[in-house]
């Protein structure tokens, strides 16, 4: 089944890809998983699963955050697209839980990451006001935006991880670049203010940064490996590959800089032949995802009330 379908836009710079909810299941399970998914790399693994540890309660953030301004849309495209914004990214939040219940089980301190990051998620979302958690969230989304780009696109990146997770992260990487412009568009449409949005990516940045290198610390710190000195030369592997210039941040610095454009859109990277190579990949005919693939479903666009 592919899904890649488009809304259009009349607008070529604009146009978006459909945003079917698909329900997943990948079925976890610890004793087949590997503690070092990630090219038997402890360093670069525990970053992937310190990103997974924030994603739940981030994603969820993300859906409240959008769904605070749905009332005052007025647009029945845009709604949709929103429809399959809230599917996907609670979708991904499922499936981010169930991987991380498996490492859980395999002794990794996940549930504290997740709890902390629960809390702190909700102090924002008591305190900072709308507006700002809206920005907040198109400034993450442009993040997950622009690393699914590269990931997407790197051969090489990909061929780090055990077949299971990789595909499990690619699948969110795919459907993040298909909704990567529904928070942009959200916000553009109902707050719009240049200031806002480009003043939130600065401390989202650091924020960002600062949490997960320090969660991939504890959890390196958990499984022995962060201070083992034989693992130095491993360690600076893994660190080139994660924060180094040609590694995964280094590669998306130019795209991260956009965003400080006045007239950016999440669009003016044209992803469309990445979304259609994975969709054929993952959902075509004889797709590798097909068997954890349940029920599709693509949201209407609602007649608007006359
Ligand atoms: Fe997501
Ligand atoms: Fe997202």
């Amino acid at each position: 089944m592919n899904t890649a379908t488009r809304f259009p836009s009349g607008d070529a710079r604009k146009d978006n890809p459909a945003v079917p909810i698909r329900h997943m299941d990948f079925g976890f399970d610890h004793a087949q998983l590997k503690a070092h998914f990630y090219d038997d790399n402890a360093f670069a693994s525990a970053f992937f699963m310190a990103f997974s540890a924030v994603i739940p309660h981030g994603e969820r953030f993300f859906i409240e955050s959008v769904r605070h301004y749905r009332s005052r849309l007025h647009d029945p495209e845009l709604d949709a697209r929103v429809t399959g914004f809230i599917g996907q990214e609670a979708m991904h939040g499922k499936e981010h839980d169930a991987v991380n219940e498996a490492y859980s089980r395999m002794g990794y301190p996940i549930g504290r990451l997740d709890r902390i990051t629960h809390r702190g998620l909700k102090v924002l979302a008591r305190y900072l006001p709308k507006a700002a958690q809206l920005s907040t969230t198109v400034a993450l989304e442009h993040y997950t935006a622009i690393i699914s780009e590269y990931m997407l696109g790197s051969k090489e990146l990909q061929a780090g991880f055990d077949k299971q997770v990789g595909d499990f992260v690619l699948w969110h990487m795919m459907e993040e670049t298909e909704h990567k412009a529904v928070a942009y568009d959200v916000y553009e449409k109902v707050i719009g203010s240049y200031a806002l949005r480009a003043g939130t990516m600065i401390p989202t940045t650091v924020i960002l940064i600062a949490v997960l290198a320090s969660m991939q610390a504890v959890l390196m710190v958990s499984d022995g490996t962060l201070l083992n000195p034989r693992l130095l030369r491993q360690h600076a592997k893994g660190f080139g590959m994660i924060y180094g210039p040609r590694g995964l941040f280094g590669s998306v610095l130019p795209h991260l800089l956009d965003y400080f454009k006045p007239g950016f859109h999440p669009n003016d990277h044209d992803t469309s032949e990445l979304l259609a190579r994975f969709s054929e990949k993952f959902f075509g005919e004889r797709g590798e995802l097909n068997r954890n693939l349940g029920k599709v479903v693509v949201p209407k666009v609602r007649k608007a009330a006359a």
